[in-house]
């Protein structure tokens, strides 16, 4: 039986600046390259939960609010929400850095699931998780549903099956 962890053992957090060859022609940081920043940082949190290879299975959800200008200060903080069989679920907050007084802006965020494999690639047994603080305890509420969800849209759950999907919407 593998020990339960918490979610600040593995917490993953990247600071960097946003350079021109990563930027778009409105001068902001380009998708692709947070997406890629995302996944390193989520992956790094997932390895350390499970202490295994990791691979990215899929991109749940992503919104890009805010823009990231050049030169930005961008911190990236990668949180494990909840640990299943040998999946877990990532949830990535962005954050850019004011330059003059250092307050920190909320821009993006993500959640990334990633699974746990061996050496022949194939998926291996991940510790649970242990939420402690309030937003962790919702965060791993809501991760139930937003993994049948990504299960649903991927064709490898009947929707019938998503019993936490029906219940919010057999909700009065
Ligand atoms: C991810 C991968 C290991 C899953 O393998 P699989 O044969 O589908 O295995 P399973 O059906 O047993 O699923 C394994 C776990 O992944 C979860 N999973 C699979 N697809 C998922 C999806 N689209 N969304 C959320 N979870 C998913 C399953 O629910 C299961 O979780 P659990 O064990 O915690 O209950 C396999 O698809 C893979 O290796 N993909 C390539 C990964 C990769 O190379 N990523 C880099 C991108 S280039």
């Amino acid at each position: 039986m593998m020990q339960s962890k918490t979610p600040s053992e593995s917490r993953t957090v990247m600071t960097d600046l946003v350079l021109p060859s990563e930027t778009n022609p409105l001068n902001n940081l380009f998708g692709g390259d947070l997406l890629a920043r995302m996944d390193r940082a989520g992956s790094i949190a997932a390895r350390r939960h499970s202490r295994r290879v990791v691979v990215t299975a899929s991109v749940n959800h992503v919104a890009f609010n805010r823009s990231i200008p050049l030169g930005s200060v961008v911190t990236i903080e990668a949180n494990v929400s909840r640990a299943f069989k040998s999946s877990m679920e990532i949830i990535i907050d962005v954050w850019i850095e004011d330059r003059e007084n250092g307050h920190r802006t909320k821009a993006n965020e993500a959640i990334y699931t990633f699974v746990a494999v061996d050496d022949m690639g194939k998926p291996t047994p991940v510790p649970s998780l242990t939420p402690e603080t309030d937003l962790e305890k919702e965060r791993f509420v809501a991760a139930l549903r937003r993994k049948q969800l990504s299960l649903v849209l991927a064709g490898k759950m009947k929707p019938s099956e998503a019993t936490e999907l029906k219940a919010i919407f057999m909700e009065e």
